[in-house]
């Protein structure tokens, strides 16, 4: 499963520090032995965000995300494990030597067929695009689009010809499986069991990570189109979600922007404006995947940009989508501005009226989120008249009172109060009025929350048999907590208890482990350890919360055998729970006799 060796693994992470690593887009303060900060991940006033230097974990105390360094990069930068080690190798000068490579997981050699299937899908698109006949339609729409051949040629664009199975003919001669195809998003399985193009007949965007992979596709249709059945074509098909392709976590043309080296990034709704945007020589320009800005895109955005400028459409529907994006943005801990693009539609067709000096100036005039919503406010009611500026009072004060930095707040307090003639007093009264009533209502994500859906998670698909409680839960936390940090105890407690008995299968394995670092006499390498669990966000936080565990708990091996017995006695009450033949019950009952004697016996035999 590694992808390096142990060795080069932790030479890899102890020269990057995952402290200074993470400092680089979190503000950490120091506390006692861990580092603090708001957690990237949920959104939080008050850190519960953790890093262990030591160990080189991290972990949130609020929403439970955790983990190694490594997978600390993999969700920030939204790499797969591989590449997050490349990355991280890269920052420290370290090359990864072809031999220190081993066997790759499954996952990750899925991965890799379906980012070179996809390279291989875009390649073939651009060819049908630039060859005579097949392609002449869609080179005349880029064409009416104004793209240049080389703008074509930096974002690859392409087109899927208008067949039945194009494509899945082209990939199988490559030797491709058609299944492995629909499971890329390139093919789709009919009912009578054939194999079909996803795309047809359309323009092709390929949308690629920042290490350059394809990961998916956006396809438009060149003219309005009806289905046989007299449905309307959608303008764009993406690729579905698969195993490369999270449209949340990944942005349209963010490898090319992040080599950029203007200071903020500019955020467009379509991949249509972005190319226009970077074909007028703007190249600090992106676009989300045609859904909604998420939390994990505002995060991505703001570790290439300083601030983000929002450049949507200023339609109604654009301007609805341009405040959700500031909240998200703000959200996330960044600051963003709008560029208004008035007189166009959207910023494609802007540059195309108004020319590039046009949009920079645009770009220059850029509003601060704050003003911005404000003027939106302001344009609602008649501030000539008292009711109207009573109304605009109230909703500026909402505004305000949503907003961090002081210093702001005041500036605009002083700002409203100038525009409407209501002294600056009263406008702060408003404020805090809202700000205090804000606080209260304020829903709070507590420890229970999470600890009731991470029992949920577990118990999901499981037989009530195997249902886990949350004592059960708790008892193997504490016996984990134990077990990690004494290696006698560790050895008695796998004298009585096997890694098999735990709840769940993340527990299992962190088991496994556990006790073969025990058997070993070796140190525990939590790090290490945690590799195992990459990839699978839930596992990942599953096990590394355990070396988190910062309640204080005796290390004595009554303790110890309290907690064993706890675990073991829960399983089996709830197999009796579950059970109904007569057979069974009775089995369990003597079981549960045998576990009464032998807990008496416990700790006896052994050296104590
Ligand atoms: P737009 O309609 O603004 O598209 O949708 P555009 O990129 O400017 O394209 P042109 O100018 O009409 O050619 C913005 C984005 O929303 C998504 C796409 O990502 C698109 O780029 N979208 C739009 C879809 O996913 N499906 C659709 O049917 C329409
Ligand atoms: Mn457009």
């Amino acid at each position: 499963m590694p992808f390096v060796s142990d060795d080069l693994y932790n030479e890899i992470c102890m020269a990057n520090d995952i402290v200074d690593y993470a400092s680089s887009f979190l503000s950490l303060k120091k506390s006692g032995r861990s580092y603090m900060a708001c957690c990237p991940f949920h959104n939080e006033k008050t850190p519960s965000f953790h890093i262990d230097r030591d160990k080189q974990l991290f972990h949130c105390f609020g929403c439970g995300a955790s983990g190694n360094f490594v997978q600390l990069v993999m969700r920030l930068e939204s790499l797969d494990y591989r590449d997050a080690i490349r990355l991280l190798a890269e920052r420290a000068n370290i090359t990864i030597p072809e031999s220190g490579i081993r066997q790759s997981s499954e996952l990750s050699k899925k991965k890799d067929e379906i980012y070179e299937m996809n390279r291989i899908a875009a390649r073939y698109f651009y060819d049908c695009l630039m060859k005579q006949g097949v392609g002449d339609k869609a080179r005349a729409y880029f064409a009416g689009r104004k793209l240049s051949r080389e703008t074509i040629i930096k974002f690859g664009l392409g087109y899927a010809p208008d067949e039945f199975d194009a494509l899945v003919r082209y990939l199988t001669e490559k030797g491709y499986k058609s299944e492995d195809m629909v499971e890329a998003g390139l093919a789709i399985k009919t009912k009578n069991g054939k194999f079909m193009d996803k795309f047809r007949d359309r323009v092709m965007f390929p949308i690629i990570n920042v290490r350059g992979k394809v990961i998916g596709f956006g396809g438009r249709i060149m003219a309005e189109k009806t289905t046989p059945d007299g449905r309307k074509l959608a303008k764009y098909l993406n690729t579905a979600e698969t195993i490369v392709f999270d449209k949340g976590s990944n942005l349209f043309a963010l490898n090319l922007a992040k080599s950029s080296n203007a200071p903020d990034l500019i955020l467009c709704e379509g991949y249509m404006d972005v190319i226009s945007v970077h074909q007028a020589g703007i190249k600090n320009c992106v676009a989300t995947l045609g859904t909604a800005i998420t939390d994990m895109q505002a995060k991505l955005m703001l570790r290439y940009g300083r601030e983000i400028l929002i450049c949507y459409d200023m339609d109604e529907a654009g301007t609805k989508a341009a405040l959700r994006a500031i909240d998200i943005i703000a959200a996330a801990g960044g600051k963003s501005r709008i560029i208004r693009i008035s007189g166009a539609k959207d910023p494609d067709e802007y540059i195309r009226k108004y020319g590039v000096s046009g949009f920079k100036k645009a770009i220059e005039k850029a509003l601060p989120s704050t003003e911005f919503r404000l003027s939106l406010v302001k344009g609602k009611y008649n501030i000539a008249d008292t009711d109207g500026k009573i109304r605009f009072v109230e909703e500026a004060a909402e505004i305000l009172a949503g907003l961090d930095d002081p210093v702001e707040v005041e500036a605009y307090i002083k700002r409203t109060s100038a525009d409407t003639g209501i002294s600056a007093q009263s406008i702060f009264g408003k404020y805090t009025e809202i700000r205090n009533s804000a606080r209260r209502r304020a829903p709070v994500r507590t420890k229970e929350d999470f600890k009731k859906r991470e029992i949920n998670l577990i118990n999901r698909e499981k037989p009530p048999e195997k249902r886990v409680t949350s004592a059960v839960l708790e008892a193997e936390k504490r016996l984990f907590s134990i077990i990690a940090r004494s290696r006698r105890l560790c050895i008695k407690a796998f004298e009585i208890i096997s890694p098999d008995d735990f709840s769940n299968d993340t527990y299992k394995l962190l088991a496994k482990r556990i006790k073969e670092y025990a058997d070993s006499g070796k140190n525990i390498d939590e790090s290490l350890i945690l590799n195992e669990f990459s990839g699978d966000a839930a596992a990942e936080n599953m096990a590394a919360a355990v070396f988190f565990n910062t309640e204080e708990y005796s290390d004595d091996t009554k303790t110890l055998y309290d907690l064993i017995y706890t675990i073991k006695n829960n399983k089996l009450k709830a197999r009796m729970n579950a059970a109904s033949e007569l057979k069974e019950i009775s089995e369990i009952m003597k079981e549960q006799e045998k576990l009464e004697q032998d807990r008496k016996q416990w700790g006896k035999g052994s050296q104590a």
